[in-house]
């Protein structure tokens, strides 16, 4: 069996929790319309939420988000069968009536999928309130991030979600898992052999992956201020970005031998201490609507770690994420050590321009390898040139339209096991609540200049260009 061929019985419904949300509006939703125009929708999905809603006006809600996140509705007979598939029960979480009214708007379902885009504060009441309503049984449930808010929270998510759903039926998503790009990590490095030679402490000085963003936190204020950089896009996105990058091939190619090459890379980062570390804060931030006056809210972090393996003994991984930065993109660049000889005027140990990897993640993807090529005339001077050997192709699928659809016929490989979650959580877990205040940045900057000091004997950031040019 391959990791794409992974056999499973498909859900009869999907339940979805939170349909008045703001995920749901952006992301779930026009996943929904994305799948019905592929054939792949045909069940029922029943919307609950608490809002007092009739049909029609979610009705109008679909058509509201389709047109303003799908681009347009271009195809009417599938917006019209996504309205036809389309219940709404509206609800108060706690209370057991919710769950029967769900139960009867699933009608015969005898194997639903509840997927819960709701705020995390309600995951566990509402994984208890399908327990209870017997709309556990064969059931799957799919919870959103942030799953849990440090590692003694996510362990007792964990411990109310298997008290209701066997680890078979959680699915933990995170959508970085479904894009194109970051699954290509995996393929690029085990579908080829001339990378596994020098993918090691050897051949590798560092490794940086960024993830900068240009806006804010916008209307997400409130939430914001619950996590903050560390929790929101490093513990999670990033983290599974490293996994990628560093694991070992997995013995088997099923999806439960990957995650174990995963958590196997996760517990072998060293726990992080406060030096590892630097906070950061956008001027104004303080301002932004839902956030406290006095905020103490990270929206800028940096952090250095170090995996102690036989692989990557030495070898620093630098991470950098933050909003209002320079610019939206996300990259991760490998430098290679220069050649040991210096036999040219321009020898990387001289002119600091070693070898590397780049995977442009976002906005573009592609793939980068740079190596020096000599310009012409007599003297031995050369150029720094990269081989591009992908770059994105069109028609991708959305991670949200990819997850589903991998949710609803039971497959596992791009969500995270009980175990990779919570040694995530391992590994940011002391310095999540202690740490000095955030250091402030000017918007538009690529953060505070107290970063860095934490990279400055790596040679410093690498601020990554939009698109197929190098940034610098
Ligand atoms: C989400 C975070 O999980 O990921 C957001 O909550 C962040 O704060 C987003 O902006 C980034 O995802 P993407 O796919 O837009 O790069």
């Amino acid at each position: 069996m391959t990791i794409n061929q992974k056999q499973t019985v498909r859900s009869d419904a999907l339940a979805l929790f939170g349909v008045t949300g703001d995920l749901a509006y952006k992301m779930i939703i026009p996943a929904l319309y994305a799948l019905v125009k592929r054939g792949a929708l045909t069940i029922p999905v029943v919307g609950v939420a608490l809002e007092k809603w009739d049909l029609a006006q979610l009705h109008a809600r679909v058509k509201d988000s389709l047109q303003q996140h799908s681009g347009r509705i271009d195809d009417k007979k599938s917006f019209h069968k996504l309205l036809s598939l389309l219940r709404y029960v509206s609800g108060d979480y706690a209370n057991p009536e919710t769950f029967t009214a769900i139960k009867k708007a699933l009608g015969g379902a005898r194997r639903p999928t509840h997927y819960l885009a709701i705020p995390p504060f309600l995951f566990e009441k509402v994984i208890q309130g399908l327990g209870a309503a017997g709309l556990a049984k064969d059931a799957r449930v799919v919870v959103e991030k942030p799953f849990g808010r440090d590692l003694a929270s996510a362990r007792e998510l964990n411990r109310v979600a298997h008290s209701v759903f066997p680890e078979g039926a959680i699915f933990r998503i995170d959508h970085y898992l479904g894009k194109e790009a970051i699954m290509n990590i995996l393929y690029f490095r085990f579908a080829n052999s001339f990378l596994e030679p020098i993918w090691n402490r050897n051949y590798i000085s560092s490794v940086q992956i960024t993830l900068a963003e240009d806006f804010g936190v916008k209307t997400r204020g409130a939430f914001y201020e619950t996590v903050g950089c560390l929790r929101d896009v490093i513990q999670n996105h990033l983290f599974q970005i490293v996994a990628l990058l560093a694991l070992e091939p997995p013995t088997r190619q099923d999806p439960d031998a990957i995650q174990t090459e995963k958590v196997k890379i996760f517990r072998a980062i060293r726990p992080l201490a406060s030096a590892d570390l630097v906070r950061g804060q956008y001027t104004g931030y303080q301002n932004e609507p839902g956030v406290a006056k006095n905020s103490d809210v990270e929206t800028f972090c940096a952090l250095r770690l170090f995996i102690d393996s036989w692989r990557w003994e030495g070898v620093p991984w630098y991470l950098r994420s933050g909003k209002k930065l320079a610019r939206s993109v996300n990259e991760v660049m490998v430098e290679l050590k220069p050649p040991p000889q210096k036999l040219f005027d321009d020898s990387p140990s001289v002119s600091g321009q070693t070898n590397y990897l780049r995977f442009q993640l976002a906005p573009h993807s592609s793939i980068g390898l740079a190596a020096r090529v000599k310009q012409k005339g007599k003297k031995f001077i050369g150029d720094q040139k990269e081989l591009f050997v992908l770059e994105e192709e069109p028609g991708e699928q959305s991670p949200y339209e990819r997850l589903l659809g991998d949710a609803i016929s039971g497959d596992h490989t791009l969500f995270t096991r009980e175990d990779a979650s919570e040694a995530a959580w391992t590994i940011v877990d002391p310095v999540l609540s202690k740490h000095p205040r955030p250091f402030l940045y000017r918007r538009g900057s690529w953060g505070p200049k107290e970063a860095n000091a934490l990279i400055a004997k790596d040679g410093g950031w690498y601020n990554p260009a939009v698109g197929s040019i190098k940034g610098g």
